[in-house]
């Protein structure tokens, strides 16, 4: 974890007094409670027209289902099994995190190494591609604790950032790239603009490195604030009803879980001054169904989720969705 970001963070809390999980999380009993947000009649009532994806990404006033890694609870992560059932499930974003192999092809997993989702071992960047399509994607996948995979054997294979854009061209994405040496970022940037798909992309990463690359690389590409900015922001809007004099967003999307550690992230104030500030804030991983409630209260624009069937069963149920 990134020493800025857990420095910042709580001397911000603790000089605010608002270190409880009670106060500060976005979990079940939610944050401010900023109100909810408008769902298919948008926020005061006004019609929702939220169609192509890059619409869909920067969409006001409603909840956007964000499958990430695909959805890993329901199928096994970063697979193109997984991104089908998660947009059959209800998912209106998918999120990818990106490596590269040896010979240079930007892959889609979350690991630097395929020791955890796969049947083989070693690192990415340390195998070419081919060799990489040898291994089992499904291998390790387990609905119930280890009882069953039923996925091992299926044919399920790695997929490269193209074949999943080819795949699924008119989908919004969140994409973290993950990998920072060596660089994939101009290859990301052609790939993406090649596809004519940049704009339906919030690019993340943790790394300030690798967003100042890419910020420069593709300055049409909305992105993500990385830890340390996100540590700023936290500290020019903790206890404020708006943003510190002269503070200036640097991206237009804050990602962000609700606490780290011990550590709230997501205070009382957070999304509505993210709102003033014209930012949208997608929280990860959310997974509980009370926590998914408190976030859509307090107008959260998006929630990451491992489990996308059952946020769409909340989002449907507090009527917050995009229109069908
Ligand atoms: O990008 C935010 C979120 O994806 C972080 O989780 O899965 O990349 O460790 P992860
Ligand atoms: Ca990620």
């Amino acid at each position: 974890m990134n020493k800025l970001f857990l420095m910042v963070i709580p001397i911000a809390i603790a000089a605010m007094g608002c270190g409880s999980e009670s106060e500060g999380t976005a979990g079940a009993g939610g944050t401010a409670g900023t109100g909810a947000v408008g769902g298919m009649g948008g926020t005061g009532g006004t019609a929702i027209n939220c169609t192509t994806p890059e619409e869909i990404l920067r969409c006001d006033g409603v909840v956007l289902n964000i499958a990430h890694r695909g959805g890993l609870r329901i199928r096994p992560e970063h697979t193109l099994v997984a991104y089908t059932q998660a947009l059959a499930d209800g998912a209106d974003v998918l999120e990818l995190d990106l490596h590269a192999t040896s010979d240079g092809v930007i892959v889609v997993m979350h690991d630097d190494t395929i020791d955890r989702t796969t049947d083989g071992t070693g690192a990415i960047k340390e195998m070419t591609l081919a060799e990489l399509k040898t291994y089992d994607a499904g291998y390790d996948f387990t609905p119930d604790d280890g009882m069953t995979y039923p996925y091992r054997g299926m044919g399920l294979l790695v997929p490269t950032l193209e074949e999943v854009l080819v795949a699924f061209p008119d989908v919004p994405y969140v994409i973290e790239i993950k990998q920072a040496v060596p660089s994939i970022v101009d290859d990301f940037v052609a790939i993406t603009r090649a596809r004519g798909v940049i704009r339906q992309i919030n690019g993340a990463s943790f790394d300030d490195d690798v967003l100042t690359e890419l910020r420069a690389a593709a300055p049409e590409l909305d992105t993500s604030f990385s830890l340390n900015e996100v540590a700023e922001y936290v500290q020019n809007t903790i206890g404020l009803e708006e943003a510190a004099p002269g503070y200036v967003p640097p991206a237009e999307f804050l990602q962000v879980p609700p606490s780290f550690d011990a550590f709230t992230v997501i205070h009382p104030t957070f999304i509505s001054i993210a709102h003033q500030l014209g930012l949208k804030v997608h929280v990860w991983t959310i997974n509980d169904e009370d926590e998914m409630r408190g976030l859509i209260a307090d107008s959260a624009d998006g929630i990451m989720t491992d489990d996308p069937p059952l946020l769409t069963t909340v989002i449907d149920d507090t009527g917050t969705g995009l229109p069908d």
